[in-house]
């Protein structure tokens, strides 16, 4: 039987019906007018989104290849990178430059904290020589739902000449994020997440100092190659063939966006979390990072004593179609995280808190039936008003 699934995942998320129809569409000339024409209106979109005038170019891979592409651009073997992980996310970024030859210096935070902007500035004043090439950082840390405040990470970088590059693939679109007015050099998201399209698109955006390092850096590139890429998209084309699929389903979601201010997207996305977080509170779990630095995209629960992830992640899946991400890595048996971006609302959140309820009431722990969802509701009622 075919029953509707609540993919409440932190990427791939769900995808609006009029998204979805737009892949069915055929397929065009890549080397013509048309394409020409759509690859125009969607960069100025994402551009929009981006909040940068700086070149923003699309790939067709995911959002790991934008990581890539940023460290082959912009680099060269033995360049000194700081690299700031607070989660499996920033050690990828991390091990990407060290894969190319770069010589890291990766900062550890505790998986669960952000990103501590006084250390940052340290680093960078202890720099006398100036040696620092790039600064690595992610935005959202999807593995453990912090954000880190990318502002206060650039304002820390100070008159210091290192690039910012921002992986902002869970992030962008969903939480501010000022590509310009922040000083971001090079910012790289992809299209599964806040863009609510199937996974295949990366974007990369480049500021004039950014293209100022191009100019000298070394590491090999082809596929990844923005200095062709622009040369490309000067003519309306890329250097490959596109995911032309995936380019008109984000047309199509670019004019969702069009049609609300970046606040508007930024607060529903807020509002999304704060139901979220409340209903787990209000069942009885703990949430693995506080208030101020929790993720509007992502909320990470800990696991209560006595519960096995394994068979909670069962139960909710078989038993109530609610699809939900375990923990990674060092938090594999600690957390579970409940991805609450993309093509969902308000009543699919109240349904989740609902399964997981009923999952944990069965499982033995002590869980008063509707609980959660009641302190979920109460957020809802108050956003009307009505509480
Ligand atoms: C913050 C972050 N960076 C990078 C990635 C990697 O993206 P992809 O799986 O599209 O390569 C993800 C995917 O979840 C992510 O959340």
């Amino acid at each position: 039987m075919y029953e509707k699934e609540y993919l409440m995942l932190p990427g791939p998320t769900p995808v609006p019906p009029r998204v979805l129809r737009t892949l069915s569409q055929p397929l065009i000339n890549h080397r013509g007018p048309q394409f020409k024409e759509l690859l125009e209106e969607v960069t100025a979109g994402v551009k929009r989104i981006y909040q940068t005038k700086n070149d923003v170019f699309i790939f067709p891979s995911s959002g790991t290849g934008g990581l890539e592409a940023a460290v082959v651009n912009f680099l060269s073997p033995g360049d000194k990178v700081l690299a700031l992980s607070i989660g499996a996310f920033g050690d990828r970024f991390a091990k990407i430059a060290q894969i190319y030859g770069c010589a890291v210096d990766k900062v550890e935070f505790a998986w669960g904290t952000a990103v501590d902007p006084a250390l940052v500035a340290a680093k960078l004043t202890a720099d006398q020589g100036r040696e620092y090439k790039a600064i690595l950082v992610t935005h959202n840390e999807t593995s453990t739902g912090v954000v880190n405040d990318i502002q206060a990470v650039s304002a820390a970088r100070g008159d210091h000449p290192a690039l910012i590059m921002v992986d902002a693939v869970s992030g962008l679109g969903v939480m501010d994020l000022k590509t310009d007015a922040w000083g971001l050099d090079v910012v790289v998201t992809a299209a599964q997440k806040a863009f609510m399209i199937p996974p295949g698109l990366s974007f990369v955006a480049v500021s004039p100092r950014a293209w100022e390092a191009f100019a000298t850096a070394t590491l090999p590139k082809f596929y990844w190659d923005l200095g062709q890429a622009k040369e490309y998209y000067a003519i309306g084309q890329t250097l490959v063939t596109p995911a032309l699929p995936q380019i008109n389903a984000l047309r199509e979601t670019l004019k969702i966006f069009a049609a609300k201010s970046l606040d508007q997207l930024f607060a529903r996305q807020a509002y999304l979390r704060d139901i979220t977080r409340a209903g787990v509170k209000g069942l009885g779990l703990k949430l693995l990072v506080p208030e101020e630095i929790a993720s509007a995209t992502v909320t990470a629960v800990c696991v209560p004593e006595g519960i096995n992830i394994k068979q909670l992640m069962q139960k909710l899946r078989e038993e109530y179609n609610v699809v939900l991400a375990g923990g990674q890595q060092k938090l594999a048996a600690k957390i579970f995280r409940i991805g609450h971006l993309g093509y969902i609302q308000h009543l699919d959140i109240l349904a989740v808190i609902g399964a997981l309820e009923m999952s944990l009431k069965e499982l033995g722990f002590p869980v008063v039936l509707g609980q959660g969802v009641k302190a979920a509701q109460e957020v809802i009622m108050v956003r009307k008003g009505l509480l």
